[in-house]
Protein backbone atom coordinates (compact mmCIF):
# COMPACT_ATOMS: atom_id res chain seq x y z
CA UNK A 1 0.00 0.00 0.00
CA UNK A 2 1.54 3.30 -1.35
CA UNK A 3 1.95 5.85 1.84
CA UNK A 4 -0.38 8.14 0.22
CA UNK A 5 -3.54 6.13 -0.08
CA UNK A 6 -2.73 4.85 3.83
CA UNK A 7 -2.66 8.31 4.69
CA UNK A 8 -6.06 9.32 2.74
CA UNK A 9 -7.26 5.81 4.11
CA UNK A 10 -6.71 7.16 7.23
CA UNK A 11 -7.93 10.81 6.85
CA UNK A 12 -11.27 9.29 5.75
CA UNK A 13 -11.85 7.13 8.37
CA UNK A 14 -11.36 10.34 10.62
CA UNK A 15 -14.38 11.76 9.05
CA UNK A 16 -16.34 8.85 9.25
CA UNK A 17 -16.31 8.78 12.95
CA UNK A 18 -16.29 12.63 13.24
CA UNK A 19 -19.47 12.75 11.00
CA UNK A 20 -22.30 14.13 13.55
CA UNK A 21 -25.35 14.99 11.71
CA UNK A 22 -25.56 18.71 10.87
CA UNK A 23 -28.44 20.26 13.52
CA UNK A 24 -31.65 21.81 12.41
CA UNK A 25 -30.72 24.81 14.56
CA UNK A 26 -27.68 25.08 12.58
CA UNK A 27 -29.33 24.48 9.16
CA UNK A 28 -31.93 27.19 10.08
CA UNK A 29 -28.81 29.94 11.29
CA UNK A 30 -26.57 29.68 8.46
CA UNK A 31 -29.24 29.08 5.79
CA UNK A 32 -30.86 32.53 7.01
CA UNK A 33 -27.51 34.11 6.51
CA UNK A 34 -27.91 32.69 3.12
CA UNK A 35 -25.71 29.94 2.86
CA UNK A 36 -26.14 26.69 1.22
CA UNK A 37 -25.36 23.07 2.29
CA UNK A 38 -23.45 21.38 -0.93
CA UNK A 39 -23.25 16.93 -0.65
CA UNK A 40 -20.14 17.35 -3.20
CA UNK A 41 -19.28 13.63 -2.77
CA UNK A 42 -20.26 10.23 -1.59
CA UNK A 43 -17.44 9.82 1.01
CA UNK A 44 -17.24 13.66 2.24
CA UNK A 45 -20.24 15.15 4.61
CA UNK A 46 -22.09 18.07 2.96
CA UNK A 47 -20.31 21.64 3.32
CA UNK A 48 -21.75 25.19 3.59
CA UNK A 49 -20.86 27.57 0.78
CA UNK A 50 -21.52 31.18 0.29
CA UNK A 51 -24.08 31.88 -2.74
CA UNK A 52 -20.80 32.82 -4.74
CA UNK A 53 -18.82 29.96 -3.87
CA UNK A 54 -22.24 27.90 -5.22
CA UNK A 55 -21.75 29.47 -8.56
CA UNK A 56 -17.83 29.50 -9.03
CA UNK A 57 -18.11 25.24 -8.51
CA UNK A 58 -20.77 25.50 -11.36
CA UNK A 59 -18.63 27.58 -13.73
CA UNK A 60 -16.14 24.69 -12.66
CA UNK A 61 -18.49 22.34 -14.00
CA UNK A 62 -18.72 20.50 -10.47
CA UNK A 63 -22.09 18.51 -9.52
CA UNK A 64 -23.41 18.35 -6.40
CA UNK A 65 -26.62 18.12 -4.26
CA UNK A 66 -27.77 20.94 -2.37
CA UNK A 67 -29.18 19.54 0.67
CA UNK A 68 -30.14 22.70 2.69
CA UNK A 69 -33.45 22.14 2.39
CA UNK A 70 -33.87 18.34 2.84
CA UNK A 71 -30.71 17.22 4.94
CA UNK A 72 -33.16 17.30 8.19
CA UNK A 73 -35.28 14.75 6.08
CA UNK A 74 -32.80 12.66 4.45
CA UNK A 75 -31.49 11.81 8.07
CA UNK A 76 -34.51 10.18 8.84
CA UNK A 77 -33.92 7.54 6.05
CA UNK A 78 -30.55 7.73 6.58
CA UNK A 79 -30.51 3.57 5.90
CA UNK A 80 -31.43 4.50 1.98
CA UNK A 81 -28.99 7.45 1.94
CA UNK A 82 -26.49 5.57 2.95
CA UNK A 83 -27.16 2.27 0.75
CA UNK A 84 -26.88 5.31 -1.84
CA UNK A 85 -23.95 6.42 -0.89
CA UNK A 86 -21.69 3.78 0.25
CA UNK A 87 -22.82 0.85 -2.01
CA UNK A 88 -21.96 1.51 -5.17
CA UNK A 89 -23.11 3.70 -7.71
CA UNK A 90 -26.11 1.61 -8.89
CA UNK A 91 -28.13 -0.98 -7.52
CA UNK A 92 -30.91 -3.58 -8.54
CA UNK A 93 -34.00 -2.77 -6.18
CA UNK A 94 -36.62 -3.70 -9.34
CA UNK A 95 -37.81 -6.12 -11.58
CA UNK A 96 -40.09 -5.58 -14.72
CA UNK A 97 -41.42 -7.97 -17.17
CA UNK A 98 -40.90 -8.20 -21.05
CA UNK A 99 -42.91 -5.46 -23.50
CA UNK A 100 -45.81 -6.55 -24.25
CA UNK A 101 -48.21 -3.51 -25.75
CA UNK A 102 -46.77 -3.39 -29.36
CA UNK A 103 -50.19 -3.85 -30.63
CA UNK A 104 -51.71 -0.86 -27.80
CA UNK A 105 -48.25 1.53 -28.05
CA UNK A 106 -47.19 1.55 -31.76
CA UNK A 107 -49.97 3.72 -33.57
CA UNK A 108 -49.76 5.97 -30.68
CA UNK A 109 -46.16 6.34 -31.70
CA UNK A 110 -47.40 7.16 -34.96
CA UNK A 111 -49.09 10.24 -33.42
CA UNK A 112 -46.28 12.01 -31.49
CA UNK A 113 -45.89 15.40 -33.40
CA UNK A 114 -41.98 16.65 -33.71
CA UNK A 115 -43.58 19.71 -34.85
CA UNK A 116 -45.74 20.24 -31.91
CA UNK A 117 -42.30 19.57 -29.85
CA UNK A 118 -40.76 22.56 -31.85
CA UNK A 119 -43.76 24.98 -31.11
CA UNK A 120 -43.19 24.07 -27.59
CA UNK A 121 -39.40 24.00 -27.47
CA UNK A 122 -39.95 27.79 -29.42
CA UNK A 123 -41.98 28.67 -26.59
CA UNK A 124 -40.07 27.76 -23.43
CA UNK A 125 -36.54 28.98 -25.64
CA UNK A 126 -38.11 32.57 -26.13
CA UNK A 127 -38.25 33.17 -22.34
CA UNK A 128 -35.13 35.16 -21.72
CA UNK A 129 -34.01 32.50 -19.30
CA UNK A 130 -35.62 29.65 -17.47
CA UNK A 131 -33.51 30.35 -14.11
CA UNK A 132 -35.20 29.30 -10.68
CA UNK A 133 -35.02 32.69 -9.23
CA UNK A 134 -36.38 34.92 -11.91
CA UNK A 135 -39.96 35.94 -12.86
CA UNK A 136 -39.58 34.96 -16.26
CA UNK A 137 -38.31 31.04 -14.56
CA UNK A 138 -41.02 31.48 -12.98
CA UNK A 139 -43.18 32.57 -15.74
CA UNK A 140 -41.69 29.07 -17.55
CA UNK A 141 -43.47 27.30 -15.10
CA UNK A 142 -46.97 28.14 -15.22
CA UNK A 143 -46.82 28.30 -19.46
CA UNK A 144 -46.01 24.55 -18.82
CA UNK A 145 -48.75 23.92 -16.64
CA UNK A 146 -51.41 25.96 -18.45
CA UNK A 147 -49.88 23.77 -21.93
CA UNK A 148 -50.37 20.62 -19.94
CA UNK A 149 -54.15 22.03 -18.49
CA UNK A 150 -55.09 23.07 -22.37
CA UNK A 151 -54.48 19.29 -23.32
CA UNK A 152 -56.30 18.06 -20.13
CA UNK A 153 -59.18 20.09 -21.22
CA UNK A 154 -58.85 19.31 -25.07
CA UNK A 155 -59.44 15.78 -24.86
CA UNK A 156 -61.86 15.82 -21.88
CA UNK A 157 -59.61 14.05 -19.23
CA UNK A 158 -61.75 14.79 -15.69
CA UNK A 159 -59.55 12.30 -13.85
CA UNK A 160 -56.30 14.06 -15.42
CA UNK A 161 -54.69 16.22 -13.28
CA UNK A 162 -52.01 19.52 -13.27
CA UNK A 163 -50.48 21.12 -10.52
CA UNK A 164 -47.92 23.89 -9.69
CA UNK A 165 -45.51 22.13 -6.79
CA UNK A 166 -44.48 25.25 -5.16
CA UNK A 167 -40.74 26.07 -3.61
CA UNK A 168 -39.06 28.65 -1.84
CA UNK A 169 -37.84 30.60 -4.56
CA UNK A 170 -40.08 31.89 -7.09
CA UNK A 171 -39.88 29.15 -9.79
CA UNK A 172 -42.17 25.66 -9.59
CA UNK A 173 -41.99 22.38 -10.49
CA UNK A 174 -44.85 21.10 -12.40
CA UNK A 175 -46.96 17.73 -11.88
CA UNK A 176 -49.21 15.93 -13.70
CA UNK A 177 -51.10 12.93 -12.50
CA UNK A 178 -52.92 10.34 -15.01
CA UNK A 179 -54.46 7.87 -12.27
CA UNK A 180 -54.48 4.40 -12.58
CA UNK A 181 -57.61 2.17 -12.71
CA UNK A 182 -55.78 0.84 -9.50
CA UNK A 183 -55.15 4.16 -8.29
CA UNK A 184 -53.26 2.64 -5.05
CA UNK A 185 -50.66 1.08 -6.93
CA UNK A 186 -46.66 1.92 -7.46
CA UNK A 187 -46.45 5.29 -9.78
CA UNK A 188 -44.39 5.31 -12.92
CA UNK A 189 -42.83 8.76 -13.03
CA UNK A 190 -41.28 10.69 -16.30
CA UNK A 191 -39.17 13.75 -15.26
CA UNK A 192 -37.34 16.59 -17.06
CA UNK A 193 -35.98 19.99 -15.86
CA UNK A 194 -37.34 23.13 -16.86
CA UNK A 195 -34.93 25.33 -15.77
CA UNK A 196 -32.08 27.10 -17.24
CA UNK A 197 -28.65 29.17 -16.57
CA UNK A 198 -26.76 31.56 -17.78
CA UNK A 199 -23.74 30.97 -15.53
CA UNK A 200 -22.07 34.18 -16.65
CA UNK A 201 -25.39 36.11 -15.40
CA UNK A 202 -27.79 34.18 -13.83
CA UNK A 203 -30.61 36.31 -13.28
CA UNK A 204 -30.76 38.52 -16.44
CA UNK A 205 -28.60 36.61 -18.71
CA UNK A 206 -29.74 34.60 -22.01
CA UNK A 207 -30.53 30.87 -21.05
CA UNK A 208 -32.17 29.46 -23.83
CA UNK A 209 -31.43 26.17 -23.19
CA UNK A 210 -32.78 24.48 -26.20
CA UNK A 211 -31.40 20.93 -25.41
CA UNK A 212 -30.52 21.59 -22.09
CA UNK A 213 -32.87 20.81 -21.43
CA UNK A 214 -36.05 22.08 -23.09
CA UNK A 215 -35.85 19.13 -25.34
CA UNK A 216 -36.31 16.65 -22.33
CA UNK A 217 -39.27 19.16 -20.65
CA UNK A 218 -41.21 19.12 -24.63
CA UNK A 219 -40.43 15.59 -25.20
CA UNK A 220 -42.89 15.27 -21.97
CA UNK A 221 -45.23 17.69 -23.11
CA UNK A 222 -45.88 15.21 -26.37
CA UNK A 223 -45.73 12.20 -24.81
CA UNK A 224 -48.61 13.65 -22.46
CA UNK A 225 -50.72 14.43 -25.19
CA UNK A 226 -50.35 11.85 -27.36
CA UNK A 227 -51.09 9.40 -24.38
CA UNK A 228 -53.95 11.25 -23.96
CA UNK A 229 -55.32 11.52 -27.18
CA UNK A 230 -55.37 7.75 -27.43
CA UNK A 231 -57.46 7.73 -24.50
CA UNK A 232 -54.60 5.86 -22.30
CA UNK A 233 -55.75 4.69 -19.04
CA UNK A 234 -52.87 2.98 -17.27
CA UNK A 235 -53.51 -0.05 -14.33
CA UNK A 236 -51.01 1.74 -11.70
CA UNK A 237 -50.98 6.22 -11.96
CA UNK A 238 -48.46 7.93 -14.50
CA UNK A 239 -46.72 11.13 -13.61
CA UNK A 240 -45.07 13.54 -15.28
CA UNK A 241 -42.59 15.89 -13.67
CA UNK A 242 -41.03 18.61 -14.99
CA UNK A 243 -38.42 20.37 -12.28
CA UNK A 244 -37.66 23.63 -11.44
CA UNK A 245 -33.84 24.52 -10.26
CA UNK A 246 -31.93 21.60 -11.59
CA UNK A 247 -29.16 23.20 -12.21
CA UNK A 248 -28.12 24.91 -8.95
CA UNK A 249 -27.90 21.42 -7.35
CA UNK A 250 -31.18 19.15 -8.11
CA UNK A 251 -33.67 21.28 -5.93
CA UNK A 252 -36.72 20.58 -7.13
CA UNK A 253 -36.42 17.14 -7.46
CA UNK A 254 -34.68 16.51 -4.54
CA UNK A 255 -37.79 18.65 -2.76
CA UNK A 256 -40.25 16.11 -4.30
CA UNK A 257 -38.36 12.92 -3.92
CA UNK A 258 -38.13 13.99 -0.44
CA UNK A 259 -41.95 14.91 -0.14
CA UNK A 260 -42.71 11.55 -1.72
CA UNK A 261 -40.97 9.04 0.60
CA UNK A 262 -42.04 11.16 3.41
CA UNK A 263 -45.37 10.55 2.38
CA UNK A 264 -44.63 6.49 1.95
CA UNK A 265 -46.11 6.75 -1.85
CA UNK A 266 -44.44 3.65 -3.54
CA UNK A 267 -42.99 4.45 -7.23
CA UNK A 268 -42.36 1.63 -9.73
CA UNK A 269 -39.92 3.39 -12.03
CA UNK A 270 -38.62 6.93 -12.30
CA UNK A 271 -37.35 7.74 -15.64
CA UNK A 272 -35.28 11.34 -16.25
CA UNK A 273 -35.07 12.59 -19.89
CA UNK A 274 -31.95 15.61 -19.74
CA UNK A 275 -31.08 16.21 -23.27
CA UNK A 276 -32.06 14.47 -26.35
CA UNK A 277 -31.63 16.88 -28.96
CA UNK A 278 -28.12 16.35 -30.43
CA UNK A 279 -25.80 14.08 -31.75
CA UNK A 280 -22.17 14.51 -32.85
CA UNK A 281 -22.73 14.93 -36.92
CA UNK A 282 -20.95 11.87 -38.49
CA UNK A 283 -21.25 9.51 -35.03
CA UNK A 284 -23.81 6.88 -34.97
CA UNK A 285 -27.30 7.95 -32.90
CA UNK A 286 -28.03 5.60 -29.66
CA UNK A 287 -30.33 6.26 -26.56
CA UNK A 288 -27.24 6.31 -24.20
CA UNK A 289 -28.06 4.86 -20.91
CA UNK A 290 -26.35 6.57 -18.21
CA UNK A 291 -24.41 3.97 -15.47
CA UNK A 292 -24.29 5.65 -12.19
CA UNK A 293 -27.51 6.31 -9.69
CA UNK A 294 -29.64 4.21 -11.69
CA UNK A 295 -30.97 0.83 -11.20
CA UNK A 296 -30.07 -2.28 -12.85
CA UNK A 297 -33.33 -3.99 -13.67
CA UNK A 298 -35.10 -0.73 -15.06
CA UNK A 299 -32.43 -0.16 -17.10
CA UNK A 300 -32.70 -4.18 -18.04
CA UNK A 301 -36.22 -3.16 -19.07
CA UNK A 302 -35.57 0.17 -20.95
CA UNK A 303 -33.19 -1.34 -22.87
CA UNK A 304 -36.06 -4.20 -24.44
CA UNK A 305 -38.32 -1.32 -24.55
CA UNK A 306 -35.35 0.60 -26.97
CA UNK A 307 -35.17 -2.77 -29.01
CA UNK A 308 -38.81 -3.27 -28.91
CA UNK A 309 -40.21 0.18 -29.97
CA UNK A 310 -37.63 2.57 -31.39
CA UNK A 311 -35.02 2.25 -34.51
CA UNK A 312 -32.69 3.70 -32.57
CA UNK A 313 -30.20 1.01 -30.38
CA UNK A 314 -29.16 1.50 -26.66
CA UNK A 315 -26.14 1.97 -25.73
CA UNK A 316 -24.28 2.08 -22.16
CA UNK A 317 -22.68 5.29 -21.79
CA UNK A 318 -19.52 6.26 -19.10
CA UNK A 319 -20.59 7.51 -15.64
CA UNK A 320 -22.35 10.37 -15.71
CA UNK A 321 -20.93 11.49 -12.02
CA UNK A 322 -22.36 12.46 -8.87
CA UNK A 323 -25.32 14.39 -8.97
CA UNK A 324 -25.50 14.85 -12.79
CA UNK A 325 -29.44 14.96 -12.84
CA UNK A 326 -32.19 14.12 -11.45
CA UNK A 327 -32.74 10.36 -11.50
CA UNK A 328 -29.53 10.54 -8.43
CA UNK A 329 -32.58 12.73 -6.17
CA UNK A 330 -35.11 9.37 -6.87
CA UNK A 331 -32.31 7.13 -6.73
CA UNK A 332 -31.04 8.50 -3.67
CA UNK A 333 -34.78 8.31 -1.93
CA UNK A 334 -34.09 4.56 -2.57
CA UNK A 335 -36.33 4.56 -5.92
CA UNK A 336 -35.39 2.84 -8.90
CA UNK A 337 -34.34 5.43 -11.76
CA UNK A 338 -33.10 5.26 -15.04
CA UNK A 339 -31.38 7.94 -17.25
CA UNK A 340 -31.24 7.93 -21.01
CA UNK A 341 -29.36 10.83 -22.58
CA UNK A 342 -28.78 11.80 -25.89
CA UNK A 343 -25.26 10.67 -27.23
CA UNK A 344 -22.45 8.47 -25.22
CA UNK A 345 -20.21 11.33 -23.32
CA UNK A 346 -17.94 13.19 -26.34
CA UNK A 347 -20.66 13.03 -28.97
CA UNK A 348 -22.98 15.24 -26.97
CA UNK A 349 -24.18 18.54 -27.55
CA UNK A 350 -20.59 20.78 -26.65
CA UNK A 351 -22.68 23.98 -26.12
CA UNK A 352 -24.26 23.43 -22.69
CA UNK A 353 -24.31 25.35 -19.78
CA UNK A 354 -22.10 23.44 -17.85
CA UNK A 355 -19.34 24.65 -20.10
CA UNK A 356 -17.01 27.77 -18.96
CA UNK A 357 -17.60 29.97 -21.85
CA UNK A 358 -20.50 28.88 -24.14
CA UNK A 359 -20.71 29.37 -27.16
CA UNK A 360 -23.29 32.29 -27.81
CA UNK A 361 -26.01 29.99 -29.55
CA UNK A 362 -27.40 26.92 -27.51
CA UNK A 363 -30.48 26.32 -30.05
CA UNK A 364 -29.69 24.60 -33.18
CA UNK A 365 -30.59 21.10 -32.91
CA UNK A 366 -28.08 18.26 -34.10
CA UNK A 367 -30.74 15.51 -34.22
CA UNK A 368 -32.92 14.59 -36.95
CA UNK A 369 -36.25 15.34 -36.18
CA UNK A 370 -37.44 12.10 -36.71
CA UNK A 371 -35.40 10.51 -33.79
CA UNK A 372 -37.04 12.88 -31.27
CA UNK A 373 -40.55 11.41 -31.13
CA UNK A 374 -38.48 7.97 -30.28
CA UNK A 375 -37.84 8.70 -26.89
CA UNK A 376 -41.56 8.95 -26.19
CA UNK A 377 -41.30 5.39 -26.32
CA UNK A 378 -39.51 4.87 -23.18
CA UNK A 379 -43.05 5.42 -21.33
CA UNK A 380 -44.20 2.38 -19.90
CA UNK A 381 -47.69 1.97 -20.67
CA UNK A 382 -48.10 -0.19 -17.34
C1 LIG B 1 -24.93 34.92 -20.91
O1 LIG B 1 -25.00 36.24 -20.47
C2 LIG B 1 -23.93 37.04 -20.91
C3 LIG B 1 -24.01 38.37 -20.18
O2 LIG B 1 -25.31 38.91 -20.22
C4 LIG B 1 -23.98 37.15 -22.42
O3 LIG B 1 -22.90 37.94 -22.90
C5 LIG B 1 -23.90 35.74 -23.02
O4 LIG B 1 -24.05 35.78 -24.42
C6 LIG B 1 -24.97 34.86 -22.44
N1 LIG B 1 -24.80 33.47 -22.88
C7 LIG B 1 -25.64 32.87 -23.73
C8 LIG B 1 -25.35 31.45 -24.04
O5 LIG B 1 -26.57 33.43 -24.27
ZN1 LIG C 1 -29.75 19.36 -17.79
Amino acid sequence: MHFTSLLSLIVTSLALVSAVPISPSEIATNSAKGLRLLDLSEDTEPVWKTEDEVLDLLRAGVNFFDVTEVYVDQQKWASTAKLAKTSGTSAKLATFPAPSHQTALRPILQTVSTANMQTSLTALTNFNNRYYRATTGASASTWIRDKIQGYITQYSRSDVTVSLFTHTYVQSSIIAKIPGTDPSGPITIVGAHMDSINLSNPTSGRAPGADDDGTGTVNLIEGFRALLAAGFRPTTPVEFHWYAAEEVGLLGSQAIATNYKNAGKSVKAFMELDMSGYFRPGSTEVMALQADFIDEGLNTFLKSLITTYSRIPWAMDTPCGYACSDHASWYRAGYPSSFPFEAVTGNDNPTITRHPTPPASTASLGRTPSSLPKLVSHLSPK
